[in-house]
């Protein structure tokens, strides 16, 4: 006989994690219901743990502290602006009009220290929330979040008659139908530890979850990449080899419409590490590096780009403009080309005040990983990238004359962080002098982020192809779903959308289950 549980969520990164809490908070003890969480990998966390600049959030209590004057209606604008008209203006009202909680329940209910804010590209005011440094050690933000609630869960989950589950190494190949169309439940496969033998397991349930996320790791084997965006096949990407996109397929065999499929983010930073510059997954520059006054420039040592622009559009510039010979950044190793070295990339150079700013914690953390070089000086840093002294303290000292200027540049750039140049201090503090330093990287454009995926409303519901119609019992939530973010996902509005939307597939799927009973 198959099992049978209330609610299974399959995925256990910040979307399907948020609904699995929500769920439990609105189904009652007395009625017994259950709640199963399904991951295909060991440990939970998915691309979520990985995420670096933030969370955005308008008017929240961090924001009025800092005298940020945001609006929930500019924060629409920015986001519908970056979808550039493909975007459903429904569903990002929603996004911004619950973004105040989402960052407040994070901050009150799991004690997460989203103190830290900045202003991303796309955005017209700071408002992308982050961790601060502790004792000098970085607190990554992703992290950071998926653990603290995953610890809300496990403990739940060791309480006696638990009413939550979770099932790690569980990959979900198919959802049952019910006689209405709508779901039944799942099927789902473990590996036996010792023998290896596959085992399938039936789980039944009134609702189910998808929290699956994107498909930006399907890397070597690439399925919907290869389908609907052919011409990215073989770049890197930032996300784990987990983000296959299995949810599309399982909704898809139920009928469900897939949107905006060759909506894929190219994230403009992924990291080219010095000694392995042909990975193909990239460790990712988190965007609040330029978010806290970070600069780009071509292998000639100019700026080229608003920094602060949407993403595809640096993307875009980088492709365009560093990609020739004389200005694709790359390494000084003393070697020409070495194999594997992307077609274009830029330097990414932060400023001590820059660096100040961003974090040394995690700084730090990107120069143990060989991600990220140190310069002392002007000098020595246009050395180490190979460019004209003159050129790069003439790039360095234009940005911070149009920052005093308090007008935009000629790259379209208003809104100014920090100075690129270091102040030279006062003769006589050489030691302090010596401390003021130049951090710089190779970035490249690396598939990060899938904007399409299932066709879902306000409610989280799941719809039909064929007539629009919500599938019965079917949610999703994250990166699965498609339709939110158009055609360009801004910083920060990925994170919050799981929140926002994990949380409302929590508390639809509970409904569900109140009805079945
Ligand atoms: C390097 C990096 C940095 C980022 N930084 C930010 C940031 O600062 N701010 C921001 O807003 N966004 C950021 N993003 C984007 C954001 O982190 C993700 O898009 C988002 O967290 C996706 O969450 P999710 O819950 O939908 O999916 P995920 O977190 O990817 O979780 C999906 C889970 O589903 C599981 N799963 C998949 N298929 C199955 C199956 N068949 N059966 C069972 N389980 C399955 C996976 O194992 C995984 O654990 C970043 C992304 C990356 C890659
Ligand atoms: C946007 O989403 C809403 C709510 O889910 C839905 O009613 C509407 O039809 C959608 N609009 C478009 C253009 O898809």
């Amino acid at each position: 006989m198959a099992a049978r549980t209330g609610i299974i969520v399959v995925g256990g990164g910040l979307a399907g994690i948020s609904a699995a809490i929500e769920a439990l908070h609105h189904t009652s003890h007395a009625a017994g219901v259950t709640i199963t969480l399904l991951d295909k990998e060991a440990r939970t966390g998915g691309n979520s743990a990985k995420a670096s600049s933030g969370i955005n959030g308008v008017l929240t209590g961090t924001q009025l502290n800092l005298g940020i004057h945001d609006s929930v209606d500019a924060f629409v604008q920015d986001t519908l602006k970056s979808g550039q008209g493909k975007a459903n203006q429904t569903l990002v009202e929603k996004l911004a009009s619950e973004s105040t909680q989402a960052v407040s329940w994070l901050q009150r209910d799991f004690k997460l220290d989203l103190d830290v804010i900045a202003q991303l590209g796309g955005h017209s005011y700071p408002r992308t929330h982050r961790r601060p440094d502790l004792d000098g050690k970085p607190q990554p933000v992703g992290w950071g979040i998926v653990g603290a609630l995953g610890k809300h869960l496990s403990e739940l989950a060791g309480l006696e008659n638990a009413r939550f589950k979770l099932y790690t190494g569980a990959r979900v190949v198919r959802l049952l139908t019910a006689e209405h169309g709508g779901v039944a439940g799942v099927v789902y496969e473990t590996v036996d530890p010792d023998s290896k033998v596959i085992q399938q397991h039936t789980l039944l349930a009134s609702a189910v979850v998808l929290a699956t996320g994107g498909f930006g790791g399907e890397g070597s084997r690439p399925h919907y990449l290869k389908r609907y965006a052919p011409q990215l096949v073989g770049l890197p990407a930032t996300n784990g080899a987990f983000a296959t996109g299995d949810g599309l397929g399982l909704a898809v065999a139920l009928g469900a419409e897939l949107v905006d499929m060759d909506q894929v983010q190219v994230h403009p930073t992924g990291f080219v590490k010095r000694n392995d510059p042909g990975n193909p997954t990239k460790f990712l520059a988190a965007e609040a590096l330029r978010g806290e006054g970070g600069i780009l420039l071509n292998a000639l040592g100019r700026r080229f780009v608003n920094e602060l622009d949407t993403r595809d559009h640096v993307t875009d510039a980088i492709n365009k403009l560093c990609s020739a010979p004389d200005t694709r950044a790359r390494h000084s190793a003393g070697v020409d080309v070495v194999a594997g070295e992307p077609s274009s990339a830029a330097f990414l150079v932060l400023s001590q005040a820059a660096a100040n700013s961003f974090g040394h914690g995690a700084l730090g953390f990107y120069e143990k990983m060989g991600l990220v070089q140190r310069a002392g000086s002007v000098e020595e840093l246009s050395g180490m990238l190979r460019v004209d002294h003159g050129t790069l303290l003439k790039t360095l000292q234009d940005h911070d004359m149009a920052r005093d200027s308090g007008l935009s540049d000629e790259f379209g750039k208003s809104t100014f962080p920090q100075n690129a140049l270091n102040p030279l201090l006062p003769s006589g503090a050489g030691a302090e002098q010596q401390q003021l330093q130049y951090y710089w990287g190779v970035v490249t454009p690396s598939i990060h982020y899938t904007m399409g995926g299932v066709r879902f409303d306000d409610k989280t519901r799941v719809l039909r192809a064929a007539d629009g119609a919500p599938i019965p019992g079917l949610l999703a939530a994250g990166e699965v779903t498609g339709g939110l973010h158009g055609a360009n996902r801004l910083g920060g509005n990925s994170l919050l959308e799981c929140v926002v939307y994990g949380r409302e597939a929590g508390r639809q799927a509970a409904a569900l289950v109140a009805e079945a009973s």
